[in-house]
Order: structure tokens, then C-alpha cells, then sequence
């Protein structure tokens, strides 16, 4: 599934980055650009990102 439309970002590569040490929202923007442009996918990146420290 698609998080952030504007960049072409699927979750499965928030996820990836995730699992190579990103723990921020800023850190997923630095790698993938996620949130660079409307914004709009903020809270979705925001969620997976929780959820999958948890995991960690
Ligand atoms: Fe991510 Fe627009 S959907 S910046």
C-alpha cells in the first residue's frame, strides 16, 4: 500500500527503513522523503513507525 502518494512510498519501504535504524519521522523524510510535499501521509508514516518500534 501506498503512504505517501506525492513520492511513490509504500509501506513496505517505511517499514525497511525502520528496520535499518530509522526511529523519527524526520529521519524517514531524510531517507525517503516521506512528508516532503502535501503532508498529508505525516500520520500514516507517524503509525507505522510506532507500530514497528514496538515490535523492534
Ligand atoms: Fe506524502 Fe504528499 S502524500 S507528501
Amino acid at each position: 500500500m501506498y503512504v505517501c502518494l506525492c513520492n511513490g512510498v509504500t509501506d513496505r519501504e517505511v517499514k525497511e527503513s525502520i528496520q535499518q535504524g530509522a526511529t523519527t519521522l524526520r529521519e524517514l523524510y531524510q531517507e525517503l522523503n516521506v512528508g516532503s510535499q502535501c503532508g498529508k501521509c505525516c500520520q500514516c508514516a507517524k503509525k507505522i513507525l510506532n507500530n514497528e518500534l514496538l515490535q523492534i
